[in-house]
């Protein structure tokens, strides 16, 4: 939610903030801005609206400077507008400043700052920092404390980046509960909300934690905690290839990501189940027996798709261990005082490893003396770094807004999970294991066989494009893939879409179904494919054009549906990972027909760092 970067060196920044910044649009994308220190003065461009608006308005004026911050925006406070697009600067120009999160306490610091004579331009939080940081630089304190001043005042969530005009060899950056990194350059140092705006210029980055603040120049970095002690950071080294954030040919990163499927779990199983082993590898990850004997409960906890993707987790854990496991939307379980304990197992997933509501979740859990594990994408993420254990999907750099390999990828961790636990419990005969590997290990060809349908789902796509109303329909784990696949439609083409649990329909939700609805049902699920079946007659007898997601050789009939995709045959617990491959096809397919922006949808941003 909001990207920013900033760069200090010898270069020119205007270029390499508008690089930076293309690679953080995901992040957010309703106006962008930079501000670039000449030497003398700080200038300011920004502009609502897309990337591309900021970069006309530089091309015809450009901005020249060695330093400089810039940020892509997702509004929370005052609608996207010129005016309260970022940077924002003090009232003579003495300081810029860029912010991702939200200042909580902005209301009485701004009144305050009335009070002393400051004039406020725009709806935003972030101009109250400008402005505070110029009030206590004014006072006489120095530009670095001047921002440590103000860090003491401010409430909130912030990463921060901050420049004085007095001082054109200095960035000042800050955190608490938002992501920063810091790039490690040769005489040139950057900062970013995500490794990939700084990538193509270094591969050492600083993860800086909350309430620290670095104080940066081209050839010095020194970060500092809130005792002003200075803090020596490990450098991390980021291994994953530069060519995984770009879209090497396709049209779109989301069905760049779509194809890549097969490759991730392909090596997320080589990884952690390997061939010649009869368990599961959970290295440095503590589910031991005598772990899960200690266990009263198991909460799973995250939002949108990795939320899913812990429904399918919960049904396989509490199958295999018999502990109660409760899954919860990250912005509920904070709020509703769940009963956790030093015999509490959290399990958090998260793609970013950043939503604010996922993280808080773990804090929570942190507290209250539980252990808490992990399953997240990003590495050195905040969430990975608080987790007692991580568990890693490895599915490199997710761009479009709308998640698919990361889902499969969760999906996929949160089974080996599941697994490895009914190995430890004794659940799982050797046999069964070697059942469960070999089917894991055909799951990317499987995947394959889906991808070179794509035609097909894109063929139905058009052909329902004019759908207003969308149902998915399924039972047990084909319930939690239906979520997901209307997720992906809500998402990316705008439309009216509902998840309902098969048998539920007939309790209110079918007075809606008439002919013009789509229904898809997804009936991966043997024991209840009669029961689907029946509700798939249900819906068609009133009317509703009908698409049935199945397994070859559960034949539906002529009739029974209007469409059918086949997806090749899969044990019932991995299956849906097959099943939300057509979905996710089908919302891009969707999507691509009418016209939307498909991996920056509208309003949605995808590392949501606030609340
Ligand atoms: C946003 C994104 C979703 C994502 C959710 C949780 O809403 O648009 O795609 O599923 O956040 O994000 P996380 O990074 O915690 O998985």
């Amino acid at each position: 939610m909001c990207g920013i970067v900033g760069y200090i060196g010898n270069q020119q920044s205007s270029g390499i903030l508008i690089d930076g910044l293309k690679r953080l649009e995901y992040r957010g994308y309703d106006s962008a801005g930079i501000a670039v220190h000449d030497g003398e003065n700080i200038n300011v461009v920004k502009s609502k609206g897309k990337l591309v608006n900021l970069v006309e308005k530089i091309n015809k004026a450009p901005v020249r400077g060695t330093l400089g911050i810039g940020h892509t925006r997702w509004a929370t406070h005052g609608a996207p507008s010129d005016i309260n697009s970022h940077p924002h600067i003090s009232g003579d120009g003495t300081i810029a400043v860029v912010h991702n999160g939200i200042i909580e306490n902005y209301i009485d610091i701004k009144n305050e700052l009335i009070e002393k004579g400051y004039t406020f331009v725009s709806e935003t939080d972030t101009e109250t920092v400008a402005h505070l940081i110029d009030y206590y630089y004014k006072t006489g304190v120095g530009f670095v404390d001047a921002v440590y001043e103000t860090l003491k005042r401010i409430e909130g969530s912030y990463a921060l980046g901050v420049i004085c005009k007095d001082f054109p060899d200095t960035l000042v950056a800050a955190r608490k509960n938002c992501p920063l990194v810091i790039g490690i350059g040769k005489n040139e140092n950057f900062i970013a909300s995500d490794i990939p705006a700084i990538l193509h210029h270094t591969r050492k980055v600083y993860f800086l934690d909350d309430m620290e603040f670095a104080v940066i120049k081209s050839d010095s970095i020194k970060i500092f905690n809130m005792d002003k002690n200075e803090v020596k950071k490990d450098i991390f080294n980021v291994e994953w290839d530069i060519d995984a954030a770009e879209k090497g040919g396709y049209e779109h990163f989301m069905i760049k990501e779509i194809n890549e499927q097969p490759r991730i779990i392909n090596e997320l199983v080589s990884m952690r189940m390997p061939k010649d082993k009869n368990f599961i590898d959970m290295s440095g990850i503590k589910l031991k027996k005598e772990d899960i004997n200690e266990l009263n409960r198991i909460y799973i906890v995250a939002c949108g798709t990795a939320y899913h993707a812990g429904l399918i987790g919960k049904t396989l854990i509490e199958k295999f261990t018999k502990i109660p496991v409760i899954a919860d939307v990250a912005s509920e379980f904070r709020y509703r005082e769940p009963v956790i304990d030093e015999k509490t197992l959290l399990i958090v997933v998260s793609q970013s490893g950043e939503t604010a509501d996922t993280l808080e979740a773990l804090r929570i859990a942190k507290r209250n003396s539980a252990r808490v594990l992990a399953v997240v994408n990003a590495v050195g993420s905040s969430i990975a770094r608080e987790a007692d254990d991580v568990f890693y999907i490895l599915a490199g750099p997710e761009i479009s807004v709308a998640s698919t390999k990361a889902f499969t990828a969760q999906v996929v961790a949160m089974e080996l999970i599941a697994f490895n636990m009914a190995i430890e419990c004794g659940a799982l005969s050797k046999e069964e294991f070697e059942t469960i590997k070999s089917e894991f290990y055909c799951l990317d060809t499987k995947i394959g066989q889906i991808l070179d349908e794509s035609e097909k789902i894109k063929a139905l796509a058009e052909k329902y494009s004019k759908s207003r109303n969308v149902f998915f329909i399924g039972r047990g784990l084909d319930y939690v893939v239906s979520k997901e696949g209307s997720l992906k439609l809500k998402e990316i083409a705008y439309l009216h879409s509902e998840a309902y649990a098969a048998g539920e329909l007939k309790h209110g939700p079918i007075a809606m179904i008439d002919d013009e609805t789509l229904v898809i049902a997804i009936l991966t699920q043997e024991k209840l494919f009669d029961k689907t079946l029946s509700n798939i007659k249900e819906v068609k007898a009133r009317g509703a054009s009908v698409i049935a997601i199945a397994v070859e050789g559960n034949n539906i009939a002529a009739g029974e549906a209007d469409d059918i995709i086949y997806i090749p045959r899969a044990m019932w617990s991995i299956a849906p990972v097959l099943a939300a491959v057509p979905a996710q096809l089908f919302a891009y397919y969707m999507a691509y027909c009418l016209g939307t922006d498909i991996d920056q949808p509208r309003n949605l941003a995808k590392s949501v760092t606030v609340e």
